[in-house]
């Protein structure tokens, strides 16, 4: 019953909700956390959204070798950014909880060891209580960079084609943690959609051939760490190019 009251208070909003939610004693929603290391092996982050339509929450974000000493280390905070041009406070309800990045908070974890088991603990707390998120991982197994960029294809003659990309920006140890790459291509013929991938490739330029004239094609790259550390980055954002019909 207190969760469905809590529920129906969040979305009314204001101040009442503050001290009812208090004296209800109902703690937050135990934090949905996702922690990735953007760059091996120095930077690491989690993050979270920011439930909608709650009382002021706050998080205590620590982290902790496994079967080390007892120390915990505070997990740098940094809360979602609040500039965002879409009005969160004013729209009431609906489709806000639609975790958009400019709601993530963040944290960050300096000064990894590899190969060693972490115990990360992330605690929302507000008036009402406090719920605590437990995970535990090893930097080798959560590597996943971000994006490759500047995707650019372009048209050899009606059949072939070149792709090409940078690495993305944000993983610095580039020259002693190499990245390989994939690529994924769709079409649509008579509106079936289709799709290829292809790779991996070390180097940051590709040569398709044996496509079809005047077919349109969208082209993605993501990037994964060259020893198969980790997953590969998400798709980058797609790359349209429609092949001529006939040599130019
Ligand atoms: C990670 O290492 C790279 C190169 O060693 C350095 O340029 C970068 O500033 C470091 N990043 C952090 C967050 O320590
Ligand atoms: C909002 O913040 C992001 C990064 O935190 C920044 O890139 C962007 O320029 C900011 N936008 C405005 C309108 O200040
Ligand atoms: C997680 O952190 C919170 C806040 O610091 C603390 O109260 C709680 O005991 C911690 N949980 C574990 C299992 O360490
Ligand atoms: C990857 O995609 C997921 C789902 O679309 C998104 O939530 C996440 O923020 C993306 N990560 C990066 C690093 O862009
Ligand atoms: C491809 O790009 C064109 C022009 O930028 C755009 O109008 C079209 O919708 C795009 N096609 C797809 C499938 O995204």
């Amino acid at each position: 019953m207190l969760v469905t009251v809590t529920l129906l208070l969040c979305v009314l909003g204001g101040q009442a909700l503050d001290l009812l939610k208090a004296s209800s004693g109902v703690p937050p929603p135990v934090p949905r956390v996702h922690c990735w290391c953007s760059s091996f092996p120095n930077v690491t982050l989690c993050s979270w959204p920011e439930p909608s339509h709650c009382p002021p929450t706050h998080y205590v974000a620590t982290y902790s070798e496994r079967h080390g000493q007892p120390i915990t280390e505070k997990c740098l905070i940094i809360p979602p950014s609040h500039n965002s041009s879409s009005p969160t406070s004013s729209s009431s309800s609906s489709s806000s909880s639609s975790s958009s990045s400019s709601q993530q908070w963040h944290c960050q974890l300096p000064n990894l060891k590899l190969l060693t088991d972490y115990i990360i603990n992330i605690t929302a707390v507000h008036s009402g209580g406090s719920s605590s998120y437990l995970s535990s991982f090893m930097l080798e197994d959560i590597v996943k960079p971000d994006p490759p960029v500047d995707v650019q294809v372009s048209s050899q003659n009606t059949r072939s084609l070149q792709v090409q990309w940078s690495p993305p920006p944000t993983w610095t140890n580039l020259h002693i943690f190499p990245l390989k790459y994939q690529i994924m291509y769709q079409w649509k013929n008579r509106g079936i959609a289709s799709s290829v991938n292809l790779g991996p490739f070390e180097s940051t330029q590709v040569e398709l051939k044996g496509l079809s004239p005047g077919r349109e094609y969208l082209f993605q790259v993501c990037a994964k760490e060259l020893l198969d550390l980790g997953k590969c980055s998400n798709w980058s954002s797609s790359v349209n190019i429609t092949l001529p019909r006939t040599k130019p």
